[in-house]
């Protein structure tokens, strides 16, 4: 165990030394038939913007920490710049994890946008080109996390995170979101006249990623597409087959595209028919099982029910600090996803934190 502080500093020394140049070479170089599978003895470990408890999100080194630590699926959302680019960063505004503020030459660029009802004033993606982008530098989202690598890293392309997926020695899966759609398409426009959704399905099939849910094709590149908008997941089944899974947000909010509430898209007949187009759910963990005064209370039918409809369910985010941890866990990362392991029964679960999902052997905390 003495070795093991070693392995963050050597990660360090090796994304220092990568500042500056080409990140990495496009298309991945590894093939895939050398390299061991994806893992099937427990749920999917789907590193939440990357290892973004340690690193800052969405960023190269937060990636392939995360895959360092065992993930087997790293998570992105896809945005588009003013110039069509498709890049990984989850607001649509720059303002609360780069240091946009500091540059003087973007002063000008702030605007008000209507953002999903409501008008939001900062530095918007879709304001910037790509290159203007890649000026920025990202830092870490919350001041109770490492700050030791704010100011250090960029954000990356569609294309750059998928060769890290596609680089690592061993088969690692993606979990890209169509983000924000409806405000994308309404502030990015392609020459060709295709949509945002049109333009990340091509990004996928460009690298290969194609076929059904555990299909030849997908066991070695596996992907899952995630949106928060049924009609986004709707329209790319026309293009693609690989699985989708509709996100769900908290209970108060409506749907971006098709205003649907809550208790809408959870209900039985609903998922009768979006299970044409998808094959799981990602839920809010809190709409699953309601905290009360930071306890648990009893959980609802949810997870029942998108199983009866043969829905995986994937729900989202587990983050190890203590403010996150609901009391029953006793301030216990490993009892968190013991609970909803063994007790709730999900398929794969959104975290913060790899490398301490990884130490679950069987469905137990080691
Ligand atoms: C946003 O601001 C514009 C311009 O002031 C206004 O016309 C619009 O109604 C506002 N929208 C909302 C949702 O408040
Ligand atoms: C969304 O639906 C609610 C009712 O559920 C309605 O009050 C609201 O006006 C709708 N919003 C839009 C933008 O259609």
């Amino acid at each position: 165990m003495a070795y093991l502080w070693l392995i963050p500093i050597l990660l360090v020394s090796l994304i220092n030394g990568t500042i500056g140049r080409p990140l990495y070479p496009l298309p991945g170089k590894l093939q895939h038939k050398h390299k061991e599978p994806l893992q099937s003895f427990r749920p999917y470990n789907i590193a939440h913007r990357g290892s973004n408890g340690e690193i800052p999100e969405e960023t190269v080194p937060a990636y392939m920490r995360a895959i360092e630590e065992g993930a087997d699926f790293i998570e992105t959302d896809i945005l588009a710049s003013k110039d069509g680019k498709l890049i990984c960063f989850h607001d649509v505004a720059l303002d609360d994890i780069t240091n946009v503020a500091d540059h003087k030459e973007f002063a000008n660029r702030k605007a008000t946008y209507e953002v999903q009802g409501k008008n939001m004033t900062g530095w918007f993606i879709v304001d910037f080109t790509l290159d203007e982008l890649k000026s920025l530098r990202l830092k870490q989202r919350y001041e109770f996390r490492d700050q030791q690598y704010n100011g250090k890293f960029e954000i990356i392309t569609f294309e750059e995170f998928i060769s890290i997926a596609l680089d690592a020695n061993r088969i690692v899966g993606i979990y890209p979101e169509i983000k924000s759609p409806v405000f994308i398409n309404q502030h990015v426009k392609w020459s060709d006249g295709k949509k945002f959704e049109d333009k990340f399905v091509e990004t996928l099939l460009k690298y290969g990623y194609k076929g059904a849910y555990k299909s030849k094709e997908w066991q070695e590149q596996p992907v899952f597409i995630q949106s928060f908008a049924p009609s986004s997941l709707i329209h790319v089944s026309s293009l693609t087959s690989s699985p989708k899974i509709l996100l769900i947000d908290n209970i108060n909010i409506p749907t971006q595209d098709t205003n649907q509430t809550y208790a809408e898209i959870t209900s039985d007949s609903y998922f009768s028919y979006i299970k044409n187009y998808v094959v799981g759910i990602g839920p809010l963990k809190d709409t699953i099982v309601p905290p009360m005064n930071n306890y648990l209370s009893t959980a609802t039918d949810l997870v029942a029910k998108a199983h009866a409809h043969n829905l995986q369910v994937h729900p989202y985010t587990y983050k190890n600090e203590n403010k996150f941890l609901h009391f029953n866990f006793h301030q216990d990362p490993y009892a968190e996803y013991d609970f909803w392991i063994n007790v709730i029964g999900i398929d794969g679960l959104f975290t913060d934190f790899t490398g301490v999902f990884i130490n679950i052997k069987n469905g137990h905390p080691l």
